[in-house]
C-alpha cells in the first residue's frame, strides 16, 4: 500500500500559544486513521493546517506523492476534503443545492449523477428534505449533508472533525456505518473523535495526541487492548 497523506514535524500556533508541536503521522491509501485526545489536544488545529485553512509555522505535508498546496480550494481539487467540526452547511442554500456545492468543478455528468443516488441511498432523509433549506435541518441532519456534501467531490481522502458531536446515539452509528460504507468504496478517512472505543473499532490505525505532540500511535485493535489509554491521554 503507498502512502497518500504524510504530515511530518507539523508545528502551528495561535499567537503565542502553541497548538501544534512537531506532529508526525500517516495514511496509507485505503485505510482509516483515528486520530484521538483530549480537549485542546490539538486535533482540529491538525486537521485545519492539513486542509490549508490555517497556516503552519513549521513542517511538510505530503498529499498524493506531491508537496500540499497552501490553498484550500486546490487541496480540494486534489482530493482532499475535510467534513468540518462545526458542519458549516449553507442555511440559505436547500439540501440539493448544499450538494452542488459538494460538487465543484467535477465534470463526469454521469457519474455525478450516481453519485448523487449513493447519497440518497445512504441518507434517505436527505432525499426526503431535498428541497429544505439547510438552516432547517436538525443537528443530525445537517451532519448528514455535510457528510453527503463531501462525498459528492468524490475525495481520495476524507477528513471528519467529531462527525459523531451532539448526536442521538441511533445517528452516531449510522455516522458511523457512514464512514466504514465511503471507506469501502475505496475513499481513505482521518478521523478524530471523542467517541474513542467506537472511531478506534473501525480503525486501521490511531495516533493519540496530547497538548499539541502524538504521544502514542498504534494499531485500532492495540489501542482499544489498553486499558490505561482512556485515563491517562483522553480524558475520560
Ligand atoms: N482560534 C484560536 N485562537 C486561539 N487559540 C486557539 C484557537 N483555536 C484553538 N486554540 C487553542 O489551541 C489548542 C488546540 O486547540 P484545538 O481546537 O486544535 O484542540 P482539539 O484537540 O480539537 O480540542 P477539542 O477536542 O476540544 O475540539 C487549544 O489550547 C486551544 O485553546
Ligand atoms: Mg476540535
Amino acid at each position: 500500500m503507498s502512502v497518500l497523506l504524510k504530515v511530518d514535524n507539523l508545528k502551528a500556533a495561535y499567537g503565542g500559544i502553541h497548538a501544534l508541536r512537531g506532529v508526525s503521522l500517516q495514511v496509507e491509501e485505503g485505510e482509516i486513521v483515528s486520530v484521538l485526545g483530549a480537549n485542546g489536544a490539538g486535533k482540529s488545529t491538525l486537521l485545519k493546517c492539513i486542509s490549508g485553512v490555517m497556516k503552519r509555522t513549521a513542517g511538510t505535508i505530503e498529499f498524493d506523492g506531491k508537496p500540499i498546496s497552501n490553498k484550500p480550494h486546490e487541496i480540494v481539487e486534489a482530493g482532499l476534503v475535510q467534513v468540518p467540526e462545526a458542519r458549516q452547511i449553507f442555511a440559505k442554500l436547500t439540501v440539493v443545492e448544499n450538494l452542488r456545492i459538494g460538487v465543484g468543478n467535477r465534470k463526469d455528468t454521469e457519474q455525478i449523477k450516481k453519485d448523487f443516488d449513493r447519497v440518497y441511498t445512504m441518507f434517505p432523509r436527505l432525499k426526503e428534505r431535498e428541497k429544505q433549506y439547510g438552516g432547517l435541518l436538525s443537528g443530525g441532519e445537517q451532519q448528514m449533508l455535510a457528510i453527503a456534501r463531501g462525498i459528492m467531490a468524490r475525495p481520495k481522502l476524507m477528513m471528519f472533525d467529531e462527525p459523531s458531536l451532539g448526536l442521538a446515539p441511533v445517528i452516531v452509528s449510522q455516522v458511523f456505518e457512514a464512514i466504514k460504507e465511503i471507506n469501502a468504496e475505496g475513499t481513505s478517512i482521518m478521523l478524530i473523535e471523542q467517541n474513542a472505543n467506537k472511531a478506534l473499532k473501525i480503525s486501521d490505525h490511531a495516533y493519540i495526541m496530547q497538548t499539541g505532540l502524538v504521544v502514542r500511535h498504534g494499531t485500532g485493535a492495540e489501542l482499544l487492548a489498553d486499558e490505561s489509554l482512556s485515563a491517562t491521554y483522553l480524558g475520560d
